[in-house]
This record gives structure tokens, sequence and C-alpha cells, in this order.
């Protein structure tokens, strides 16, 4: 392997841009070639990161020597994308999600334990110091037993932003609509913290926009642990609030708004057993913050950081040979979780999930 490592970019895109930036941000990594059909895109981003530009993946793979190779296209693509590139001895990070499809899911951690490299989803929030934090003390207990875990995505997106790309808002390529594109990152800090979802029943709708995936979605959650749970998701509130995440247990309970602590209480902090009618009257009321320029209106308002800590999570995993925090075992659930919702909410029935 070459002093630093050589990457490249599938897809030169929203997100592919923000790959270029976290990626240059690290001392161990080179941006060798970045690819897209558009060729104006892979020129332009290509021409700023002083790296080579191509039109064709297979071409890319064939004529650079990559160790790293980051998919950005469509998220019906990223199956095919991210197996050619572990065809060629490429290790991957691929971006939200995972993939649309079960068998596709499948089929990429078949790929990945053939050839032996290393694959990694992006889910940036997890980085987040608030989900760090909420996520070490749940693994003290320091909540004690959890009984509910809810997840709030009241974004707005204009029927513009699914106009601007052929692919959004339809099942063959984006897979869904609020849940599997926008709400993904929330769903899966929900099930990173409060376990894996063993039954789901759900109702969703297509209220606000002309498209054929849903733009409204409500689930009943249960999980593994007995706790509940609910999600509640949609791109047609103007002009979209803050993300808000309640992590709720006996001993003390969390809610992370966009992407920071706004509430935490421990009883354990204060000193004090639960007492019999809690704290909430004594302590400060949790207000719902404006959600400001974030991606709960601006889907380009997105800070690189969080994605240059996870691509610092894939070199470091490369580097010595372990497992990045987020691999394709850990990437699953979360779009298993999803197409259970959708499967629910077709049906009318309750689904589970093994
Ligand atoms: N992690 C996040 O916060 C985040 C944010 C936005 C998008 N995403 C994900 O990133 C992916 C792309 O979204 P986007 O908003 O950047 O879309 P986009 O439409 O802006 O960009 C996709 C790019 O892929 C290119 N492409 C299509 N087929 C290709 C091929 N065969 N080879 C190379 N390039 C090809 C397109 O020409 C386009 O430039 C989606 O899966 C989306 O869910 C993640």
């Amino acid at each position: 392997m070459a002093e630093k490592l050589r990457a490249g970019i599938v897809g030169c895109g929203v997100i592919g841009i923000l790959h270029a930036q976290a990626l240059t941000s690290l001392e161990d990594v080179t941006l060798s070639a970045v690819v897209d059909p558009a060729s104006e895109r892979a020129e332009r981003m290509a021409t700023r990161y002083g790296a080579r530009a191509y039109t064709d993946l297979a071409d890319m793979l064939a004529r650079e020597q990559l160790d790293l190779v980051t998919i950005c296209t469509p998220s019906g693509l990223h199956g095919e994308h991210a197996c050619q590139a572990m065809e060629a001895g490429c290790h991957v990070v691929v971006e939200k999600p995972m993939e649309i499809r079960r068998e596709a899911l499948e089929h990429m951690l078949r790929v990945q334990a053939k050839r032996g490299v290393k694959m990694a989803v992006i889910s940036q929030h997890r980085f987040d110091p608030a989900s760090q934090k909420i996520h070490a003390l749940l693994t003290e207990g320091a909540f004690g037993r959890l009984v509910l875990g809810n997840a709030v995505i009241p974004w707005w997106r204009s029927q513009a932003y699914y106009d601007s790309g052929d692919w959004r808002g339809t099942w063959s390529l984006d897979g869904g609509g609020i849940l599997m594109n926008q709400s993904i990152h929330t769903i899966d800090l929900l099930q990173w913290m409060m376990g894996p979802v063993v039954s789901i029943r759900a109702y969703m709708g297509t209220l606000a926009h002309s498209i054929e995936t849903e733009d409204v979605a409500t689930a009943v959650l249960r999980f593994a642990s007995g706790a509940l749970g609910t999600i509640s998701a949609t791109t047609g509130a103007y002009p979209g609030l803050a993300t808000r995440l309640e992590i709720l247990g006996t001993q003390g309970s969390a809610v992370i708004e966009g992407d920071e602590l706004g509430y935490l209480y421990l009883a354990r902090d204060e000193q004090e057993a639960a007492g019999d009618y809690g704290a909430g009257g004594k302590k400060g009321k949790i207000k719902t913050k404006p959600a400001g320029v974030s991606t709960a209106s601006d889907p380009a308002a997105l800070a690189w950081h969080s994605h240059a800590l996870q691509m610092a999570d894939m070199v470091r995993a490369i580097r010595e040979d372990g497992t990045p925090l987020i691999d394709g075992q850990a990437a699953r659930h979360p779009v298993e979780i999803i197409l259970g919702i959708y499967e629910a909410a077709r049906s009318g029935q309750e689904v589970t999930l093994a």
C-alpha cells in the first residue's frame, strides 16, 4: 500500500463534493481520481482537487491503483458500484442508505467477505459529540431500563428539490422518500441507542409533493429489549424544523435536537433516587429550537466535519486491519427497519424483523 491511501470518488453531485472536502482534509489520503458520467461535474471536481477525471467507473478502476473508493451515486446504484470497486480490490465507503433492497445488502456483504476488503457506510451523525455522549452513557446503563425511543423528522423539501434529479422520490433509485432518504440518519441513531427493532406497525402517505414515494410516515416500533418507539417523519413541514430524538429510561432521559444535546437528566448525576413524580417540574423545560439553516430545510446546508471523522475512522480500520465503526453489518439494520415500515404500511399488518 502506498504511503498515503489513494482514494477515488464515484459520483460528483451534492454529496460527492462533500466527500472530496472530507477526504482531502485527511493527511493520510490523496484524492487521485473521480468519476461521473456527467463529464463537466467530474472535470470540475478533478480540477479543484488535482485529481484525474473519468466518465466510466470500470475505466477508473482499471487505470488507477486505488486503495479506497467512496460511493456517492443515487441510492439504488450503491450495491452495483460498491461491488465493482470491491471486486477490483478496493476498500469502500458507501453513502447512506447502504442499499435499498434486501438482496443487494446481502450481495454486498458476500462480495466484501469474498474479496477480504473493508466496507464502511456513512451515518455521520453517529460521530456528532451529542450522539457519542448519549451512546457512551447508554453503554454504561446510565438511563436505567429503556422504555421509549422517539424520532421526529419534521423536514421540508420543495417540489423543485425532487425535480432536481430524475432519481429523487422514485422507488427504483431513491428506494423511498422521507424514510429511506432523509430519516435514515435518525432511524440509525434510534436503533444504535435503543437496540434492534423486532416489530413494526405503520402508516404512510404522499401529501405535499408530486412524487412516487412517501413524503409523510408514522411507525410504532417494539425493540428487542421490550422498549417501544415511534417514528414521525415528513418532508412537507414548512419551513423544516429540527430533528428530535428522545431516549427515555427509568433512571434518565435525553433529547437530541438537530445535532445537539437539547436535554439530559440522569438520576445518578443529581445524586437522587428517581423520585415518585420525577424531576421534570424542577428542571428547565425542553425548548424546541428553530431549525435555522440546516438540512431540515436546505439539502445543501451540509457540514463535512462529521464525514471527515467517519473517513478517518475508516482509514484507521484499513491501517490497523480493524473494523470501521459502521460496517456493512451495522448499516443493514436501519435499512431493514425502513423496508419493514414500508411493508407494514402497505399491508396494514404488523411486520416482524428477525
Ligand atoms: N450522508 C448525507 O448526509 C447525504 C446527503 C445527501 C445525499 N446523500 C446520499 O448520497 C447519494 C447521492 O446523493 P446526491 O444528493 O449527491 O445526488 P446527486 O444527484 O447530486 O449526485 C449523484 C451523482 O452520481 C452520478 N452518477 C450516476 N450514475 C453514475 C455512475 N454510473 N458512475 C458515476 N457517477 C454516477 C450522477 O451523474 C450525479 O452527479 C444518495 O445515496 C444520497 O442518499 C447522503
